[in-house]
């Protein structure tokens, strides 16, 4: 285990058996080792400094009906939202007031926003505060789209790729969602120019440690800039509704590992993280993670942005979400960041 561990932090990969072995065998031991490790290479490169992004949930409506979603297609539960372009300005104002240097617009594929509506919401953002970064998190689009995104002013962009084996995929999606089709996502924003954001699920239903090295495989080689993952935790009107939720420990196991892999790349201490424990984005941060995504969405809209059961923040107001933070970060002697706090790797960005 130690020497697999040395390896991994002195190479930044090891092969496919030895990555077995280490998340296999994993125990209190080997997890202390990676997180020491993991912790100073993120100080190597971040300092002590964690990256805030405002995170504004502008629509619930979906087209998609990925099983382990709340706001699936299917759920009739739901109560559906969306935001006018006045409502999301004035949330991206009020982040920028409350010292967010990044938005990310988060929703479901809702397709009632035509792709010149979008643009228009990001020009008008950059308008109020140019030197704020907009990140979507809106799904699959065509090449197209996620060009005219990119030239209205967007420049970041999430799309968690979930799992990259194909068996896992197909288990978790309904048969008209293809991996390959997000991996070709994932390859044209990386072509156009944004810093894209890929990652997966802990703990989702089927997944194997075979799948887990599948997908440190695939982040290998797709070098993203940002890597999301959290714990998958079941919503109660899903199909998944009686699988087990992922582990607090297998996730931030995995969060070191993330980082000794990619020195440099953005890793969220995610809200699913923070959902399964009242500590847990503190964890992930002490795991390697150095950057937290606090919600900016109106109060009202909140609780209908459930994607899980048990969701932390959704009765809060953006500014008490971001002393909470603020005040969590602190007390673990990190500070927050009022920067873009773009990859580092990132010259000319905005
Ligand atoms: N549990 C944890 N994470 C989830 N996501 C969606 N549903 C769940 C769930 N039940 C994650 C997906 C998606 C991101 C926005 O939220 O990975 O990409
Ligand atoms: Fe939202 Fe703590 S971050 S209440």
């Amino acid at each position: 285990m130690e020497e697999l561990i040395r390896k991994l932090y002195e190479t930044g990969f090891l092969e496919r058996e030895e990555f077995k072995k280490l998340i296999e065998d994993r125990n209190e031991e080997s997890y202390e080792a990676l997180k020491k490790l993991a912790s100073k290479r993120a100080i190597e490169n971040y300092g002590h400094d964690v990256y805030l992004r405002g995170l504004i949930e502008f629509t619930n409506y979906c087209r998609n009906d990925c099983y382990y979603c709340g706001i699936r297609a299917s759920n009739k539960e739901a109560e559906r939202y969306r935001l006018s372009k006045d409502e999301i300005l004035y949330c991206a104002d009020m982040g920028y007031k409350l010292g967010f240097r990044t938005i990310v617009l988060q929703g479901g594929e809702d397709l009632t926003y035509k792709d010149e509506e979008i643009c228009d919401i990001i020009r008008e953002i950059k308008k109020l505060h140019e030197d704020v970064a907009v990140t979507l998190s809106i799904g699959e689009k065509s090449k197209e789209s996620y060009e005219a995104y990119f030239k209205a002013g967007a420049s970041r962009y999430l799309l968690r790729h979930e799992t990259a084996n194909e068996e896992h995929y197909k288990k978790l999606h309904p048969d008209k969602l293809s991996l390959e089709n997000r991996k070709e996502c994932l390859k044209n924003l990386k072509e156009i120019g944004y810093q894209i954001g890929a990652g997966f699920m802990v703990g989702s239903p089927y997944q194997t440690i075979d799948y887990i090295i599948d997908d440190l495989f695939y982040l290998k080689k797709l070098q993203p800039h940002m890597i999301g993952i959290g714990p998958f935790i079941p919503h109660k009107d899903t199909p998944f509704k009686d699988f087990e939720r992922g582990s607090l420990e297998l996730t931030l196991y995995m969060l070191a590992i993330l980082r000794l892999m990619f020195p440099k790349v953005l890793l969220p201490a995610t809200t699913a993280l923070g959902s399964i424990d009242p500590k847990g984005r503190e964890k992930g941060i002490l795991s390697g993670a150095n950057v937290v995504m606090p919600n900016l969405s109106p109060k009202d809209v909140r609780n209908k942005y459930m994607l899980y059961d048990g969701k932390i923040c959704t009765g809060d107001e953006a500014a008490e979400c971001r002393k909470c933070m603020e005040r969590r970060i602190e007390n673990i002697g990190y500070k927050v960041a009022v920067s873009k706090g773009d990859h580092i790797d990132f010259v000319n960005n905005l």
